[in-house]
């Protein structure tokens, strides 16, 4: 990675401003799922040890600009209290008069979180003056913030016009492994692409072409390939408007695109509906796809042989429901079996190998959803391309 990090910089007495990704899930008003708050730790750790103030900030959820009190940063800062066991002092908004007294009063060693900085309209609309009023609480910033590098708002491309700006350890983690496989990948490189949707990932199929030797592709984005071929999908999901696309895809990935040859299919959805496996031009009228069958999970264990290299973005069927669940979980322990290197897009696939079992078997498990997507698309994320070049 040739972007400078914290190591690069002496944060030593000085006040850090740390842009993390603490969108997390939220239940009954804690925090459901903690791995992205884990996953800030050593940074966080690195500044505390190294005598800064750290000052955290985040968005959570999509408040559209408003004050939306279920959104407020609170069950987070308790969190992040009990992982770093030290006091975590959240403060009710990320810019004005109280928050900026708070933050001058701050010593080295202490930890402020603000408030949820999508409260502010002016977040989105990477509002230059809202910027500098982030960036003159400190005086370096921090992107540690890899699940919100594709975005380019004032917490995470405006603050960096006004300070030095380096990357987290998250950071540089993230970029090293989805860096690999999109610009340096050890052949046989293969790509396993799910979710319901092809419309996201058009770009993502065309960039991964160029690149890997197979692409795997299952959940409910097979459907509209299927739909492509002349296949019934019953009532499965289909995009209409994406179907001549995937049949130019077809076309265009050759021998490299291998689809679901069996499919689970379902007379409701819903967990307890009576289910069928059935090859994919066999659908009934009225029933949907719902999971990949077992022989698409040989066809893939196949496909997998002898890989270097392995990208999972997306689930293979509807894995919240158990009966539904199986494709999913027996792709993430074909990976764990691997001898590879494997990469998890975040979101529902990070969710996946862990309900499976195997997160620590896989080589890296991104923190990033669209982030980690449009990565491998190819694409320049807009909070990583203002940090300073090494
Ligand atoms: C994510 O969860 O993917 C990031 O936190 C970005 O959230 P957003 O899609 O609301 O910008």
């Amino acid at each position: 990675m040739n972007k400078k990090t914290i190591r690069d910089v002496d944060v030593r007495g000085k006040r850090v401003l740390v842009r993390v990704d603490f969108n997390v899930p939220l239940k009954e008003g804690t925090v459901a799922d903690d791995m992205r708050i884990r996953a800030a730790l050593p940074t966080i750790q690195y500044l505390l040890d190294h005598e800064a103030a750290v000052i955290l900030m985040s968005h959570l959820g999509r408040p559209k600009g408003k004050v939306v009190s279920e959104l407020r940063m609170d069950p987070v800062a308790e969190r992040l209290a009990e992982l770093l066991g030290r006091p975590v002092k959240k403060l009710d908004d990320c810019v004005g008069p109280e928050v900026e007294a708070a933050v001058e009063a701050m010593r080295p060693g202490d930890v402020i979180l603000l408030e949820n900085t999508r409260f502010h309209p002016e977040e989105r609309a990477n509002d230059p003056e809202f910027a500098r009023q982030l960036a003159g609480l400190a005086e370096i910033f921090v992107n540690d913030a890899f699940g919100s590098a594709h975005r380019a708002h004032a917490s995470t491309e405006g603050v960096t016009h006004y300070l030095p700006a380096v990357a987290g350890f998250l950071m540089e983690k993230e970029l090293e492994f989805l860096g690999r496989a999109t610009e340096n990948p050890e052949h046989p490189y293969v790509a396993i692409l799910g979710g319901a949707k092809i419309s996201d990932k058009i770009g993502v199929i065309e960039n991964l072409l160029t690149k890997c030797d197979r692409l795997l592709i299952g959940g409910g984005m097979a459907n509209t390939f299927f739909k492509a071929m002349g296949f019934e999908v019953g009532d499965s999901l289909v995009e209409d408007e994406a179907v001549e696309t995937a049949g130019a895809l077809i076309k265009q990935a050759g021998g490299v695109l291998v689809l679901p040859v069996d499919v689970v299919i379902a007379d409701a959805f819903d967990n307890e509906a009576n289910t069928r496996v059935v090859a994919p031009n066999e659908v009934t009228p009225g029933w949907r796809i719902l999971d990949i069958g077992p022989k698409t999970v040989s066809t893939f264990e196949s496909a997998l042989g002898g890989a270097k290299t392995v990208v999972w973005n997306g689930p293979m069927g509807v894995f919240e429901m158990p009966n539904f669940a199986q494709g999913t979980f027996a792709v993430a322990r074909l990976l764990a079996h691997l001898d590879a290197v494997t990469i998890i897009g975040g979101g529902d696939s990070a969710a996946a190998v862990r309900q499976a079992g195997v997160a620590d078997k896989m080589t890296h498990v991104s923190t990033g959803g669209g982030a980690s997507l449009e990565f491998l698309e190819g694409k320049v994320l807009p909070g990583v391309a203002v940090l300073e070049d090494k």
